[in-house]
């Protein structure tokens, strides 16, 4: 991490658990209408604009390692085979026959130098050309050259397997914005593989699900017992381009010149005893700097994506994914800097079922506001500064759609200006903290 934002991360972190109300200047949020959560209008511009547009995880290349290995995925609405071709590459295609569009295969996982189409017959290699066909006299002048499955747009950052519908969106990083640079780097992705992979039905709007992982405020109330040390969190917040965002928070207490911890922060023992502790044998990424060894970040990839905490052992992504207008489907990996293949630390075993605790406990509140946001009891969702990376998402939701497309009542008005996004919010964050030291000066003058 760059020497200035340091800086500036360290000043905010100060300045963020001492302010007594939002910055100057920052917007208040006006009521959100509940519509957005079951309006079947609105949930079918998200899955025309929203999710055949946008770069979405289809797996990590731990799932189809080898040369010939395949997965099927249906998250994102569209049939898709990721497939490990016999070149090495790693491809996403529809998994739709070209002869009839039949579904090619339902199998989850497997391994096969060619895959044949269930109904007819027909034969594809493992990059997606057309290899044989029964009968082909039957099909006078057929070329199976113009016959090859339908290629996804795919990307891979580090092992994760990105796919876009969209043959026209601009390139992952242009989409994520500094935020791929942050993965690439720092928290070198290539070097990371899956410990873990699990997905929960959930009984309500995915919106729900990303929304409770972009805010800290139900930390303390709902999380109380299963992470009692961040109970004071709170986290800087960081918008991005394009409707990502991060929290910053405080995850291990920095020292003063003298190696004493300093004072004003709130210490978390979980993560002093993670990275302190010696007999944890999990390796660790080896280019985390200081910075991000004492805090942990919270990344949301817009659209449905969070990422994070990280530490040095690993990090965790989930995915949240649209099944219905009031059912979800929330997807989890943890992903740790382990290539060796040998068995697994058993420090993972704890920090698995710590992190099922925390989302058993996100999940059946989740459920619960689902109940009530269909009520017509509910008035509309109000939020505070806290929740600004929740607004942040639904006002890039709406950009995203086209706002004319949109139910007028449905819209959250763009009060988030390029001011409050990053890198432009430094400099609004600083003037704020420095007419704060000028009044505290002048006050104990
Ligand atoms: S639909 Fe696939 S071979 Fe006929
Ligand atoms: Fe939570």
């Amino acid at each position: 991490m760059e020497q200035k934002l340091f800086d500036h991360l360290q000043r905010r972190l100060r300045y963020t658990e001492t302010r007594s109300a939002p910055p100057r200047g920052f917007p208040d949020f006006p009521t959100i209408h509940p519509g957005r959560y079951y309006d079947p209008d609105y949930a079918e511009l998200e899955q025309t604009h929203v999710f055949r547009k946008s770069w979405m995880v289809a797996g990590h290349k731990d799932e189809i390692p080898e040369p010939g290995c395949y997965k099927t995925w249906n998250r994102a609405g569209e049939p898709v085979v990721l497939f490990h071709g016999q070149d090495g590459e790693i491809r996403a295609f529809y998994n739709v026959c070209r002869h009839r569009g039949a579904v090619i295969t339902e199998k989850e996982f497997g391994r096969t130098r060619t895959l044949a189409c269930a109904y007819h017959g027909w034969i594809y290699d493992n990059q997606g050309k057309l290899v044989s066909i029964r009968d082909q006299r039957d099909f006078p002048d057929f070329d199976p050259n113009c016959y090859s499955l339908v290629p996804i747009r795919t990307e891979m950052l580090g092992g994760l397997i990105f796919v876009n519908f969209d043959d026209n969106a601009t390139d992952l990083r242009s989409s994520m914005g500094p935020i791929y640079d942050d993965f690439a780097g720092d928290y070198s992705f290539h070097l990371s593989n899956v410990v873990e992979h699990f997905a929960w039905p959930t009984q309500c709007n995915w919106k729900l699900l990303i929304e409770g992982g972009t805010e800290n405020y139900h930390v303390r109330t709902i999380h109380r017992n299963t992470l009692p040390d961040y109970r004071e969190l709170q986290g800087i917040i960081t918008l991005f381009p394009n409707g990502g965002s991060r929290d910053t928070l405080l995850m291990h207490v920095p020292k003063d010149e003298n190696g004493l911890a300093m004072e004003g922060f709130v210490r978390n023992r979980d993560a002093d005893r993670l990275i302190d502790n010696q007999a944890d044998d999990r390796p660790a990424n080896p280019n985390v700097d200081p910075f991000s060894n004492e805090h942990g970040f919270v990344y949301s990839v817009f659209p449905n994506m969070q990422f994070g905490p990280f530490y040095s052992r690993g990090f965790s992504l989930s995915c949240y994914w649209p099944t219905g207008l009031g059912t979800a489907i929330h997807e989890y990996y943890i992903l740790g800097y382990d290539r060796s293949g040998g068995p697994k630390s058993k420090f993972w075993d704890r920090d698995i079922a710590q992190g099922r605790a925390v989302l058993q406990e996100d999940l059946d509140y989740i459920n619960m506001v689902q109940r009530g946001i269909v009520s017509r009891g509910n008035k509309g969702v109000k939020l505070g500064y806290l929740e600004a990376r929740l607004y942040h998402m639904n006002q890039t939701l709406d950009e995203k759609i086209g706002r004319e497309k949109i139910k007028p009542e449905l819209l959250v008005e763009p009060v988030i200006n390029s001011d409050w996004i990053y890198p432009n919010d430094i400099s609004r964050y600083e003037a704020d903290m420095d007419r704060i030291d000028a009044e505290l000066d002048q006050a104990a003058q």
